[in-house]
């Protein structure tokens, strides 16, 4: 039994805590969350202690592993923290809100690093994952082209928005991932974005873009995204290959169908948002996070990948902003796992 603790109760840390409690070898022991009453909420759903500062979970002696779903701006600090403290970590995306910081990260730690999890948690949605060992196993052929489309039901609060990095930390950030998930690394990023959303555009970010990826080995991606959509969390991959073509269409809540003098085909509406659309994607990366915490393996993906995603991420930021196609310095990239 693993005997998890998780700061920041938030959106996040509901969406774990419910996948540690499901699962058989885990034990939520601690929330913590410098506001009380989120702290104070979650524990109680859980029947657990909580506590207001991140320091009472390092020292805990009756914690064995943390996940952390803090704000952003917090991530590297909780992850050296925790792990100086001898816990096995998991940490939410993106690693921090800026370069330095998460190289920072993989330096201190570390050989260290190839243990502490990335929460990618697409990379273990059935799908997608089946898609990728299918394309693994030659079943295409060579891959040659990979098409994302992530655009979620409506845009988060203003104050989220304002503490996220921006769209191609907060959000692209998944897509980048999965991006290498296929292609591995890559050399080339362009990107461009646009506002619908006024109170984004007030903040300084897009909420809708584009981006064009081309791997190391030439391959080519596009990731689609947008802050709304109007039919809900539209969660779409195709890998293109020179034999065929694997494709993930979106999820819908029952398989039913209905055709009308009208419509055929229509099915009910796709899944909402994350929670529910990514909840076996969530236990499967627990129990990832969990295997590995037990055996001393090294994770995937790891904080190395959370490195190569955002400077993926700040590459298209300055690709958006300067109009122009960005070079990756293969040698800045820590060794990916
Ligand atoms: N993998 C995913 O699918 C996914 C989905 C949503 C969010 N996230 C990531 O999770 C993180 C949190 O996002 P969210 O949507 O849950 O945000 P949120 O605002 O809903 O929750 C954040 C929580 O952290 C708490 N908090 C604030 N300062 C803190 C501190 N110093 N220490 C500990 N807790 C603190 C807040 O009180 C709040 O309860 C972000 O980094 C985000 O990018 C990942």
């Amino acid at each position: 039994m693993i005997r998890i603790a998780i700061i920041g109760a938030g959106r996040i840390g509901h969406v774990h805590a419910r996948a540690v409690a499901n699962h058989p070898q885990a034990e939520l022991v601690l929330v913590c969350d410098p506001f009380e009453k989120n702290a104070k909420e979650l524990s109680a759903q859980y029947g657990v202690k909580y506590c207001l500062d991140p320091q009472e979970v390092f020292s805990s002696p009756d914690v064995d592993a943390v996940i952390i779903g803090s704000p952003t701006r917090f991530h590297v600090d909780h992850i050296l923290a925790a792990v100086k403290a001898g816990k096995k970590v998991m940490s939410e995306k993106p690693i921090a809100l800026d370069l330095a910081s998460a190289k920072r990260c993989v330096d201190e730690l570390g050989d260290a690093a190839d243990h502490v999890m990335m929460g990618f948690n697409r990379r273990f949605d059935p799908s997608f994952a089946e898609i990728h060992h299918r394309v693994a196993d030659g079943e295409v052929g060579d891959l040659q082209q990979l098409i994302v489309v992530s655009r979620d039901p409506a845009a988060p609060p203003a104050e989220y928005v304002a503490g996220s990095g921006g769209i191609f930390k907060d959000m692209t950030i998944h897509d980048f991932d999965t991006v290498r998930f296929f292609l591995g690394d890559i050399a080339e990023v362009t990107a461009v974005g646009t506002n619908v959303d006024e109170a984004i555009k007030a903040q300084g970010d897009f909420d809708q873009v584009l981006v064009t990826l081309k791997s190391v080995d030439g391959k080519l991606a596009t990731i689609v995204n947008s802050r709304s959509c109007a039919f809900g969390y539209d969660q779409r991959l195709e890998a293109f290959g020179a034999d065929g073509m694997l494709s993930a269409d979106n999820l819908t809540e029952t398989a039913v169908r209905k055709a009308s003098g009208n419509q055929t085909e229509a099915k009910s509406a796709v899944m909402d948002f994350f929670l529910d659309r990514y909840e076996d994607a969530y236990r499967i990366e627990l129990g990832h996070f969990i295997e590995a915490a037990a055996s001393g393996e090294a994770v995937s993906p790891s904080v190395r990948d959370g490195y190569a995603a955002l400077q993926l991420a700040e590459a298209a930021g300055l690709s958006a902003k300067e109009g122009r196609t960005v070079a990756i310095e293969a040698n800045k990239v820590p060794a990916a796992v």
